[in-house]
């Protein structure tokens, strides 16, 4: 329990008092505040019962969306009328703390952090009725749907802000996810054709996404672009996000359960970490603690329990004394030499990275629910 509740805080404290998560404060390159890593902070925070750390960071994301109005009716606005629209013009995937823009070059036209505030802000308003909270981020919550419902086909960097030539599974799962929280939310309350574009999704990736044998690829091309077929046959750890928690269909359907077999074959070091896909060079491609702790969560839910009891023994090994979880660990490098490229140009990996501490508080607490019911 004792990293349970290192984990909280380290969280807790690094929650600026605009109520943004940083993703690292260690580490200058992630000295800002992530949609994506943002909203698993956020639902781990209300898994650990601390709503109210989850609530502002929820407001803050609805203030940012606010300010964007009217870039994003703009956006909308040049897609109807044919227009092309430049990458660096879509909405960033991270913000300043205080919630400004950051305005640099980086890798911003991604998608799926959008969808996952909306799944995640639903999981909260499901287990608070805030009423306060829902009417502040209405608005916000419409602005988005919008935006998602223009733009879900685009291609966009995926959650490890590469591959912009492509369609992401991981983006679309997400957005998919957040489609179906916000009518949630909104109860059926809006004229936005919600449902159509949840169905164009599934047909889209129903026609698409599904290799030959079976399991859900990490990317498609559009039509017109010549695509890598090793990346079209390969899978992503971020894929398990279909099973959990974006439930794009049942834990134990038998896309999703080949697609998980694949990972646990391809990216799981045994009795170790989840790699992101076997073509990673981040710091040499490493063990990520986060995704060894979705995997458990996933384990959680189709009933490994101890399975995902290893991997949280393996998470405890890594922390240091404070408690921290670096975002990965390099004990078993997929490409080595690229190691000491990314140390040179960024530092050491970041470390605490707050999304790892809150897969962690994830397993523990399904783990617990679990203990709990036996
Ligand atoms: C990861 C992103 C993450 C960001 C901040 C990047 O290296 O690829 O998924 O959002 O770090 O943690």
């Amino acid at each position: 329990m004792v990293l349970y509740q290192q984990s909280i805080d380290i969280i807790l404290k690094n929650q600026h008092k605009s109520g943004a998560y940083i993703a690292s404060p260690n580490f200058p390159t992630y000295a800002y505040s992530w949609f994506r890593d943002g909203s698993f902070i956020a639902y781990a925070m209300d898994r650990a019962d601390y709503y109210e750390s989850s609530r502002q960071f929820h407001l803050w994301c609805g203030k940012v969306i606010e300010h964007q109005a009217s870039k994003i009716e703009a956006l909308i606005l040049q897609k109807k009328a044919g227009q092309g629209i430049k990458t660096e013009e879509y909405l960033p995937a991270r913000y300043n703390l205080d919630g400004s823009p950051i305005g640099d070059d980086w890798t911003d036209f991604q998608l799926d952090g959008y969808g996952s505030w909306l799944w995640a802000l639903n999981e909260h308003l499901q287990s608070r009725k805030d009423q306060s909270l829902l009417t502040a981020v209405i608005p916000a919550v419409e602005l988005i749907l919008k935006y998602l419902i223009t733009f879900w086909d685009s291609p966009c960097y995926d959650c490890w802000e590469e591959h912009l030539e492509a369609i992401h599974l991981y983006t679309l799962a997400s957005i998919h996810a957040g489609l179906i929280s916000a009518q949630k939310i909104l109860i059926n309350q809006t004229r936005l054709p919600i449902s159509e574009t949840i169905e164009k999704i599934r047909t889209y990736i129903r026609d698409k996404a599904v290799h030959p044998d079976g399991y859900y690829r990490k990317l498609i091309y559009s039509n017109s672009t010549i695509g890598n077929p090793e990346l079209t046959n390969m899978v992503d750890a971020s894929l398990i996000g279909l099973a959990v928690p974006y439930e794009f269909q049942a834990v134990d359907h038998e896309i999703i359960y080949r697609t998980l077999q694949k990972i646990e074959h391809n990216l799981y070091y045994p009795h170790g970490g989840v790699y992101r896909n076997l073509n990673d060079t981040y710091y040499g491609g490493g063990e990520w603690i986060l995704l060894a702790a979705w995997l458990g969560w996933y384990w959680c839910r189709i009933g490994q329990y101890e399975k995902a009891a290893q991997i949280k023994s393996f998470i405890n090994k890594q922390a240091d004394a404070a408690g921290n979880l670096p975002e990965q660990v390099s004990d078993h490098l997929l490409a080595p030499s690229y190691y000491p490229e990314w140390v040179n140009r960024w530092g050491e990996i970041a470390s605490p990275l707050l999304w790892s501490q809150a897969m962690y508080i994830i397993l523990c607490d399904e783990l617990e629910d679990h203990e709990k019911s036996h």
